[in-house]
């Protein structure tokens, strides 16, 4: 049986993935903060004859990340998916940049990715699929106003893995970011053009097609790729101090 683990597995469209993977038949190591262990959550991995595994992992925390890849040192893993993100909007005005808070944005969305897929190399490279993908952003790629640390730090993480595909290739592993598309979540008070279960579904399709040729590739939801950066060509103005 094929296996999948999840960062961010209890937000909206980690709790989508954890049940499509499931219900195609996979086993999920679902991974979350222990704050975010709601009982929809729970009961679901209860009720699921053990092929949901439950485990607090918070991925900015190198410790806790190197304790659960020991739990699971036997376990190959087929699909490394990188779903955690931190998304604040902030840094709105030039001259009043939230420093902490790209900090913040930094160590979640962009090193515990990195994190993740060092720690877990020799699980997935024991899998038939090897596949690592991690969610970025669109908004990562197109240059606009506001939300400095969020897409910065996206941006970046496409970066990263571009250069954990190289480090890997070798090895048979399959490096790709993706865009989730625009998903309904509490982060843009449920205005998106997606549910979590339809942007699960899409996702899950990228992810199962995926072949050596894309590595270091940026997927668009419906499975078409994206250029790390776009023009626009009337971005907003940055309001001054
Ligand atoms: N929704 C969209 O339209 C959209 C668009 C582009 C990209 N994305 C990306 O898609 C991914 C999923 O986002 P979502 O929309 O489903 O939002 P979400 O519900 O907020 O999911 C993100 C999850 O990551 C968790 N998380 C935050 N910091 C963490 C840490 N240090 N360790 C482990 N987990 C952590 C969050 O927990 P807490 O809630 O407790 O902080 C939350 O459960 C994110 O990477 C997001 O940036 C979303």
């Amino acid at each position: 049986m094929e296996s999948v683990l999840i960062t961010g597995a209890a937000g909206h469209v980690g709790f989508a993935l954890t049940q499509k993977f499931f219900h195609e038949g996979w086993r999920v190591f679902a991974t979350c903060l222990p704050k975010d262990r709601m009982p929809a959550f729970t009961e679901f991995a209860e009720h699921s004859q053990g092929r949901v595994r439950m485990f607090d992992l918070d991925i900015t925390d190198a410790q806790n990340i190197a304790s659960v890849a020991t739990t699971l040192k036997n376990e190959p893993i087929d699909v490394l998916f990188n779903v955690a993100g931190l998304t604040v909007q902030s840094d709105i005005v030039f001259g009043q940049t939230d420093y902490d808070l790209w900090d913040k944005h930094f160590a979640i969305n962009t090193k515990g990715p990195m994190r993740m897929c060092e720690a877990f190399a020799p699980h997935v490279i024991a899998s038939k699929r090897k596949v690592m993908m991690t969610i970025s952003s669109r908004m990562g790629a197109k240059p606009n106003y506001g939300f400095v640390g969020y897409r910065a730090t996206k941006s970046a993480v496409s970066q990263v893995m571009f250069q954990v595909g190289l480090a890997l290739k070798d090895k048979g592993v399959i490096a790709a970011a993706c865009h989730p598309g625009w998903v309904r979540t509490k982060n843009n008070d449920n205005k998106g053009s997606l549910s979590p279960e339809q942007s699960a579904a899409m996702l899950y399709n990228v992810v199962v097609n995926l072949t050596p040729e894309d590595n270091f590739k940026f997927f668009d939801p419906d499975g078409t790729t994206l250029p790390l950066v776009t023009q626009q060509t009337q971005p907003k103005p940055y309001a001054m101090t």
